[in-house]
């Protein structure tokens, strides 16, 4: 195991806070500043084959070796590169695999080594990648390659330094199929002729989990002067028309936190199998098309993947303990991104709802995975994807609001950001930074801000802040009416319901739900045909609960079209509560498993207790 990088004076954290256990690298010796791709991309064995060539510094003068992360990649040789000989083969040694970590590769270095260059290739396994065939696609004519590098699957498809203590620019030279278009978190150009032959650059750096690709048939439509997206032809305007608001979501960010320091900001939109909402890769967010709901009303997606281009991206997470410190703050960014967009109302509905799923989720969670600075030791990192580091994370951001009044804070973080520009940070630099700037006047008084009911406690303070929601305290009125039999279903007053009030309605409702009354929603709102997949997701959930057969072709269509996990894995879950639910879940996902990602595969194989070996 390596430590991450030796502390900055200006610091607080101590070398243990900053250790990443879950990489092998050695980067407090030797780092690796930047990173120069030299791949093909063959979609008929599946793999990516070529070369990394690394360029770094020694921070210890006379250390002898370089450690890199791996996970099953194939490796044909390593050279050095000296400034008298040019590049030669040199000694290496790849480590026992570890299953959650990989396998160490250790490059023997001569002291005037300053390169090394691994000549590699990925396995069709590769845990970053996902290949698509053509009938995966929303064309259905062309296959379609996307990786998914956080938190440490980089490691499968390039040899580095996979923590996000280390920081690289990086370049790349790709062969694709002609006519396919490759795009990287770098600097991508929508005018290139799609010849099968790319080069990017990426001269801002970043850790490596923020290192992305994609390859298939891309078109691309401007949103504004600084934003655009890309995604298939047949989804680049539907795309283009849901995203409309990028640029004011842009002008809004940098109002309140500062420039923006990425040149562009693209979306792309990726098929349905993507097994997250969305990934904050630089430069151009990845995407579900789960969000392109027609109506804008699930975009605050859009807000919270461009939020990390401050937190995250520009100040980011030194170990994946400190997760929270990307995601927490983020979360609280996207609702303010929100409210100056959409309005207060908007926001704080969707404060209420993440404060809901918090507090579901605590009731699950045991108590050590309950603290924003959890420990990872020893497990997948993640497994550290909880909405506790999201929605306390968040909520202990508002805090420090309330605390110190808005204008005041607004000014700490647009510092912070200023501060810790491409740096990566722990959590305990954090605490003295807040400690710092939104202490008393009296700096020697102490610690004045006190988070540690936050950081290394379960649960919630009991001075956690209370978003509250008057449009919500409507919804509930009318959920209390029709449950009492005050009103009918046909009756309820939904006419300028958004998707975020449908979506408490029938968390309220949900205790209720039973067949009959489903029918009634449905005959009045057609809620089993929704295309939303928020409202479907709820829906479906409930229609499980309730054995409402009338939805069971939607559920079906729902699991085998969408690859979401947030959105599928608590269906499944649903399903698995009883023993025929379960055996429908297993003839579904027998249909469906073949089109989903591997991190998708890997929660619901867990949830219906799948063996690959014995299938249902
Ligand atoms: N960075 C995360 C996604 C992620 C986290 C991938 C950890 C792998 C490991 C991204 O910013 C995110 O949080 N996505 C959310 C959507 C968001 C609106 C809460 C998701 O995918 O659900
Ligand atoms: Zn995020």
């Amino acid at each position: 195991m390596a430590c991450g990088a030796p502390a900055p004076p200006d610091e607080a954290a101590t070398a243990s806070d900053r250790r990443d256990h879950h990489s092998y690298a050695n980067p407090e010796a030797v780092r690796v500043t930047h990173v120069e791709l030299d791949l093909e991309v063959s979609f008929a064995d599946r793999t990516l084959r070529g070369s990394a060539m690394l360029s770094f510094e020694r921070v210890e003068p006379d250390a002898g070796s370089l450690v890199l992360d791996t996970r099953d990649l194939h490796i044909d040789g390593v050279e050095a590169w000296s400034p008298n000989g040019g590049f030669e083969a040199t000694t290496y040694v790849v480590g026992d695999a570890d299953p959650i970590l990989g396998a160490p590769l250790r490059v023997e270095l001569l002291p005037a080594a300053t390169r090394v260059r691994v000549t590699y290739r990925t396995s069709p396994e590769a845990s970053a990648l996902q290949w698509l065939d053509p009938g995966q696609t929303a064309g259905g004519q062309h296959p379609f390659l996307f990786t998914q590098s956080q938190a440490i699957h980089a490691r499968s498809w390039i040899p580095l330094q996979d923590s996000p203590g280390v920081r690289v620019t990086y370049g790349a030279r790709l062969r694709t199929p002609p006519g396919l278009r490759a795009v990287m978190s770098a600097a991508n150009d929508p005018d290139a002729p799609a010849d099968g032959d790319y080069r990017l650059d990426m001269r801002q750096s970043i850790p490596s989990y923020l290192i992305a690709l994609a390859v298939g048939d891309l078109a691309f439509a401007p949103l504004g002067p600084r934003a655009g997206v890309y995604a298939e032809p047949s989804v680049i305007d539907a795309a283009a028309a849901e995203f409309a608001d990028t640029e004011a979501m842009m002008a809004a960010t940098e109002r309140l936190y500062g420039p923006y320091r990425w040149d562009r900001y693209d979306l792309l939109v990726l098929p349905p199998s993507f097994p997250f909402g969305g990934m904050e890769n630089p430069r151009l967010t990845f995407a579900t098309p789960t969000i392109l709901a027609g109506d804008r009303s699930l975009v605050s997606l859009v807000a919270h993947e461009l939020a990390h281009s401050w937190s995250g991206n520009l100040v980011t997470n030194a170990t994946w303990r400190d997760f929270w410190l990307n995601e927490g703050v983020t979360t609280y960014i996207e609702r303010r991104i929100v409210e100056e967009v959409f309005g207060t109302r908007r926001a704080e509905m969707e404060a209420v709802l993440g404060r809901d799923v918090l507090l579901a989720e605590l009731d699950r969670l045991d108590d050590p995975d309950e603290l924003l600075h959890v420990d990872l030791a020893g497990r997948d990192p993640d497994e550290g994807m909880t909405q506790v580091p999201y929605e306390k994370g968040a909520l202990l951001l508002r805090h420090l609001e309330e605390q110190a009044g808005r204008a005041r804070f607004d000014e700490f973080l647009r510092g912070y950001f200023d501060h810790f520009a491409f740096r990566s940070i722990t959590t305990a630099d954090f605490l003295a930074y807040a400690s710092e700037h939104l202490g008393g006047d009296d700096p020697r008084a102490g610690a004045p801000v006190r988070l540690e009911a936050w950081i290394d406690q379960p649960g919630l303070p009991a001075d956690a802040p209370q978003p509250a929601s008057d449009a919500f305290a409507e919804v509930e009125r009318q959920a209390a009416a029709w449950s009492v039999g005050r009103r009918r279903a046909g009756e309820l007053e939904t006419g300028s319901w958004s998707t975020q009030e449908w979506l408490h309605f029938l968390s309220v409702a949900s205790a209720d739900l039973s067949a009959e009354r489903m029918a009634a929603l449905d005959a009045a709102f057609g809620l089993t045909g929704s295309g939303n997949a928020e409202i479907a997701h709820q829906w479906l959930l409930a229609a499980i609960r309730a054995g409402y057969g009338r939805a069971d072709d939607r559920l079906d269509r729902y699991l085998v079209g969408i690859g979401r996990r947030k959105l599928i894995a608590p269906l499944y879950e649903a399903l698995s509560a009883t023993p025929s639910g379960r055996e429908r879940a297993l003839g579904i996902y027998r249909r469906a498993r073949p089109g989903y990602h591997p991190i998708s595969v890997d929660a619901i194989d867990a949830i219906l207790g799948w063996d690959e070996r014995n299938p249902g």
